[in-house]
């Protein structure tokens, strides 16, 4: 049994919820076959979620978010995996209804636990997390859809959150001509300096329209906002044109009609980064890792510790954070 530090969420009787940084022991860790040190973790919008109570994430509580954790394995069982090898571990249960990387330690199957891309260290993998994962995910689907730079201009939605900033600078890396969409008029010289060819406002793509179509503008796009949003950039790709639909920050559901799939011939491509298989997650993690480095990542990134968590989520749950956070649990 080891004691262990970890960011713990609370439900009270009258159904509020609390969190605090408490004390806690390995044996209360889920089974597993292997037992990671968690160095760092980060922070992406599913933890706010759980950290203020949301059932459709976390059915039970006392709970330690976090999906996403970097680490050291202390003990394995599995014979691919061994004690002193660095890991990452994302997605699947953890940080849902499995005791998350906002501890010091997690116990995992050994069939969730990734390799360190060589070129990555511990914390540069927490840079990326989740958030940059799936932006790396809507833009290999992107790809794969024949959404080429020479396509036409690319739609960034969401651009100066975690999933947003990443996707942005990935697909400037890449080549594209990247048209951001943003609710934060202060941080417009920021987002420019990361790349965007060009700026617009949240509120243009936000409000219902009954036009079938509107002006084609996109080759393709990475939306993380849902809703209304999304059908209008369904509305607004170019012939032929794919959207990677990953988030639903402004709404999980929104009205539709077949008219660009049936006038224009888009795409409307499903974006999940919790259950890829391992082997699939290994090798976009090693693509992150290689040729699709981004080495300019550290300057969307603040480094926080424990104490900071709570505000932290509270900024990403308003829609008030820019760039990613990473947690250092020794700090
Ligand atoms: N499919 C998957 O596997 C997967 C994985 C990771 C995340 N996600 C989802 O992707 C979404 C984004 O995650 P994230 O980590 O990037 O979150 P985040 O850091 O909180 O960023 C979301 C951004 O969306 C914009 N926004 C916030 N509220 C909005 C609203 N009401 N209408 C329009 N835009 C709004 C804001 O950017 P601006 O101020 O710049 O507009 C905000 O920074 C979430 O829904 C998350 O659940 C899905």
């Amino acid at each position: 049994m080891t004691a262990y530090k970890a960011f713990q969420v609370q439900e009270a009787a009258d159904g509020s919820f609390a969190s605090a940084v408490v004390d806690l022991d390995s044996g209360e860790l889920p089974a597993g076959e292997v037992l990671i040190q968690v160095a760092y973790s980060s922070l992406n919008f599913k933890d706010a979620l759980s950290a203020s109570g949301n059932k459709a994430v976390t059915r039970k509580y006392p709970h330690t978010p976090g999906i996403d954790a970097a680490g050291v394995v202390v003990e394995s069982s599995s014979g691919s995996i061994s004690a002193g090898d660095e890991v990452i571990v994302m997605g699947y249960d953890l940080g849902m209804n499995t005791a998350g990387g906002f501890g010091q330690l997690i116990r995992v199957p050994a069939d969730w636990v990734l390799r360190r891309p060589t070129a990555l260290k511990l914390k540069q993998c927490m840079m990326w997390g989740t958030a940059g994962f799936t932006a790396a995910l809507s833009v290999d689907k992107l790809l794969l859809n024949g959404v080429a730079p020479d396509a036409g201009p690319v739609l960034v939605t969401g651009a100066t959150g975690g999933v947003g900033i990443i996707a942005l600078m990935l697909l400037k890396k890449l080549g594209f001509h990247v048209v951001v969409s943003s609710g934060k008029a202060e941080a417009h010289d920021r987002l420019r300096e990361l790349g965007a060819d060009e700026i617009i406002h949240r509120s243009e793509l936000s409000e219902p329209t009954s036009r079938p179509l509107l002006k084609d503008r996109w080759a393709g796009a990475v939306d993380v906002v849902g809703g209304d949003t999304l059908f209008n950039v369904i509305k607004s790709l170019s012939y032929g044109g794919s959207v990677a639909a990953c988030g639903l920050v402004q709404s999980p559901t929104f009205q539709a009609s077949v008219f660009p799939f049936i006038l224009r011939g888009v795409n409307l491509l499903g974006v999940d980064s919790v259950e890829q298989p391992l082997t699939v997650k290994q090798s976009l993690w090693d693509r992150m890792g290689d040729q699709w480095l981004l080495a300019d990542l550290e300057q969307v990134v603040t480094e926080i510790g424990m104490n900071q968590l709570g505000e932290c989520l509270q900024q990403l749950l308003k829609g008030q954070a820019q760039g990613r956070f990473v947690l250092d649990l020794q700090r």
